[in-house]
């Protein structure tokens, strides 16, 4: 295994152990470290992404996890039997069929998950790259053309592991498909993948322990503040009948948020930088979201933490087409 692979898995199992509000000192004494080197870790789970921050509480000195998630109350009994717990993994755009996608990115997602005994993975939509007719320069962005390609490259090479369902909504890549011929990779990855199930067309709703979750693939362009286009998808929904969580494609980009009691998560792709995207100035961040979910018997969320796992360049294989000629299927 490269040194790379072992820090992220490293910075990962480091991360995971951290808890909101949990002594240094303990952590210190539990992993035979001293200060200097515990700074030495915190700044490589920073380099990955992960902040983790140490402040002086009543001078004891503990962690928090940033962004900190605790919603309604600092004093939650996490462990109490009242409240049920969710872990869930979100992915979003993977963009198949594009030379600049990262399956082995997405592998090592479903591998963390899979070690983390995550049983459920959502994905926000773009399962593939599509077709568009006013693209003139897509197919030679893309090594696979058409429906057909595209579909049975999901079918044939999406991660497959035992005791992990994947739930999908599709984005506007996707329906690309639809537009020039009704076609839709929904029907054949029904029929070939049990693990896999299509939840539908740009949005859709789900139930996790009683918590409302919506997935929500928008289209248009992007905006260049993080912030404003994921507020105004939450401005529409009708309060009776808000989810207590909103889980959004299509924009590529990373960023969680609260805003009308409702947790957002903008969930970045697994496709480097386009053409398309690299003309029109637009931000690609590549990555995905782990939730810590507690809920009470009502679907209310007494605590809520959404850890991003982010990849940089580095990580990347972004030699063109190297992905898709190296990359093999994670089964499991
Ligand atoms: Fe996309
Ligand atoms: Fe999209």
């Amino acid at each position: 295994m490269s040194e790379k692979n072992t820090d992220f898995e490293y910075v990962n199992k480091i991360y995971k152990y951290i808890k909101n509000n949990m002594s240094v000192e303990f952590f210190m004494s539990k992993f035979h470290i001293n200060f200097n080197e515990l700074n030495g870790l915190l700044e490589l789970c920073h380099i990955y992404g992960k902040k983790v921050e140490i402040i002086n509480e009543n001078g004891n000195l503990i962690f928090k996890k940033n962004p900190p998630r605790i919603i309604t109350s600092d004093k939650v009994e996490l462990n109490s039997n009242k409240l049920m717990h969710t872990e869930i993994c979100i992915v979003s755009d993977t963009h198949f069929g594009n030379i600049h996608q990262q399956l082995h990115l997405l592998n090592k997602i479903y591998k963390e998950a899979y070690d983390r005994g995550i049983t459920t993975i959502y994905h926000c939509g773009d399962m593939v790259d599509g077709n568009y007719p006013n693209r003139p320069e897509q197919p030679r962005q893309q090594f696979l053309h058409g429906f057909d390609e595209q579909a049975a490259y999901v079918v044939d090479m999406y991660p497959e592991i035992d005791g992990i369902t994947t739930k999908y909504i599709l984005g506007s890549h996707d329906e690309t498909h639809y537009k020039n011929g009704q076609a839709t990779i929904n029907e054949w990855i029904s029929r070939c993948r049990k693990d896999m199930i299509f939840l539908g067309q740009d949005t859709a709703t789900v139930m996790e322990n009683g918590v409302k979750i919506v997935l929500d693939h928008p289209g248009g362009g992007s905006a260049q503040s993080l912030s404003y286009k994921p507020q105004k998808r939450i401005e529409i929904l009708e309060s009776g009948i808000k989810p207590k969580i909103l889980l959004i494609g299509h924009y590529h980009k990373s960023y969680s948020f609260v805003y009308r009691n409702v947790r957002g998560i903008e969930v970045p792709s697994f496709c480097d930088k386009t053409q398309f995207q690299q003309k029109q100035g637009l931000l690609n961040v590549v990555g995905a979201y782990f939730l810590d979910i507690y809920s009470d018997s009502k679907g209310n969320i007494q605590y809520f933490e959404a850890e991003e796992v982010l990849f940089d360049h580095k990580d990347m294989w972004d030699e063109a087409g190297k992905d898709y000629k190296r990359v093999k299927k994670l089964v499991i």
